[in-house]
């Protein structure tokens, strides 16, 4: 497997575009299994979960056309298989967004249960009971979902709790359904807005998409259309962590401001100069020290989850104490044992970190098994005293489009190291 090779100390300067981001294309392609036509997909960003899609999406019969710049053209008119296997779903838990599609346009899905994975047991019991509720016959056997239906009919969907890929799900099973479905206490991430709106490209009828309350209006039949993804503000919020970390300045192209409010007001409270236009988030820490800063994670808008990780790099090497409480996952915190081997001082209390900052951290070999706590190995490897090697970069190769490459642009001193 590759590795980053990374030698610290270089404050990040100049500019980059950010991608398209991977958590809404992933829903999207998943939702072309409902359209009755092609379905063209731009601004994919290109990486191994894409792929992997892609792939589940071919064995089931789908034709895929891919350009050189990352549209992807589905068609579903040839699909066969009506069929998510544990191999790719064991490697890509959102493969389970094919399972709402596939029962409402086929009638039927067979998809592995995904297990449970390096940040939690991440069930998907309320992706079932959403789909049982709509009228879906549904067992579990051999580790597998079974699931049929005539038609679903709508119902209203009181969520426990709000999960991202349990609301797409429902969303996209409804959108087919026979009457109103209303999903309460929906999620209200940026990336269930887009995919509404791709959905209601290709004709469906969703009002609410961003509230808490999501009202689908089943028709008969989707049709084709062209969708351009959202860009990725995960991916934005990582290179800005990484400026500030370093102590440089960073613009990012291409992003949408708006939606990392929660992410940009923590940077502004670490001592960052940010300011905003329309696609762009210019981030000035002016050769400084971050201040270290209290998080909380919590489902949109509030801070993500997705980007706890990263700052809990920042807050290492920040100056003073600070804590970090993961409300979203139960066991997101695999980074910090990394951490400490590079000189970190943080303590582990539930699911708190107390993080005391160090002048500086100091290069070792690293490795994590989830994309996010990668990543802020990643920042920690540019901050650090000598040359960070980090291991395993598969997990980063999921959902970093070119990172070396992007931080290279940057000044950063890194490379990639193949196995
Ligand atoms: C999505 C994102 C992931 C992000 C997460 C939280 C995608 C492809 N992935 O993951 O990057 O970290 O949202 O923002 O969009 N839960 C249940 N039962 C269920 C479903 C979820 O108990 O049926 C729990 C989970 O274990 C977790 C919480 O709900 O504790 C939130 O998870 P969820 O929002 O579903 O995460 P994902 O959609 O898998």
């Amino acid at each position: 497997m590759d590795k980053l090779l990374i030698t610290g100390g270089i404050p990040l300067e100049g500019e980059i575009r950010i991608s398209g981001a991977k958590n809404a294309a992933l829903p999207i392609l998943a939702a072309t299994l409902l359209a009755d036509g092609p379905v063209k997909v731009g601004n994919i960003p290109h990486l191994q979960d894409i792929t992997t899609t892609m792939e589940l999406l071919g064995r089931m019969g789908v034709e895929l056309v891919v350009d050189e710049r990352m549209n992807i053209e589905v068609d579903c008119s040839t699909i066969r298989e009506l069929f998510a296997p544990y191999e790719l779903v064991k490697s890509m838990r959102a493969s389970i967004l094919v399972l709402g599609p596939m029962l409402a346009r086929f009638g039927e899905a067979v998809v592995s249960l995904p297990g449970g994975c390096a940040i939690g047991s991440r069930p998907v019991n309320l992706h079932i009971e959403g789909l049982v509720k709509m009228g879906a016959d549904v067992h579990v056997e051999g580790g597998y979902i079974h699931a049929k239906a005539r038609r679903l009919k709508a119902t209203r969907l009181v969520m426990d709790l709000v999960t991202v890929t349990g609301t797409e799900n429902l969303m996209m099973a409804a959108t087919l359904a026979e009457g109103t479905t209303v999903i309460e206490n929906a999620a209200r991430e940026p990336e269930v807005v887009d995919l509404a709106n791709c959905l209601n490209a290709m004709g469906a009828k969703i009002n609410g998409a961003g509230s808490n309350t999501i009202a689908v209006e089943g028709v008969d039949g989707l049709s084709g259309t062209h969708y351009d993804v959202l860009p990725d503000r995960i991916e934005s919020g990582t290179y800005l962590a990484a400026a500030a970390i370093t102590g440089g300045h960073v613009r990012i192209k291409d992003t949408q401001p708006r939606m990392l409010e929660a992410v940009i007001e923590k940077l502004r409270e670490a001592g960052a100069r940010v300011e905003v236009g329309d696609r762009w988030i210019d981030l000035d820490m002016k050769g400084c020290r971050p201040r270290a800063i209290n998080i909380r994670t919590s489902p949109y808008p509030a801070f993500p989850t997705d980007m706890q990780a990263q700052f809990t790099t920042l807050n290492v090497v920040a100056e003073g104490a600070a804590t970090i409480s993961e409300t979203v996952f139960e066991n997101r915190f695999m980074h910090v044992h990394e951490l400490r081997r590079m000189g970190a001082d943080i303590q582990l209390e539930g699911n708190t970190a107390v993080t005391r900052g160090v002048e500086r951290l100091t290069a070792a070999p690293v490795m994590a098994t989830d994309l996010r706590a990668s990543a802020s190995l990643v920042l920690a490897g540019l901050v650090a005293e000598g040359d960070t090697v980090v291991e395993r970069i598969y997990h980063i190769d999921r959902g970093y489009e070119s990172i070396e490459e992007k931080l290279a642009k940057l000044g950063a001193r890194i490379r990639r190291v193949p196995a």
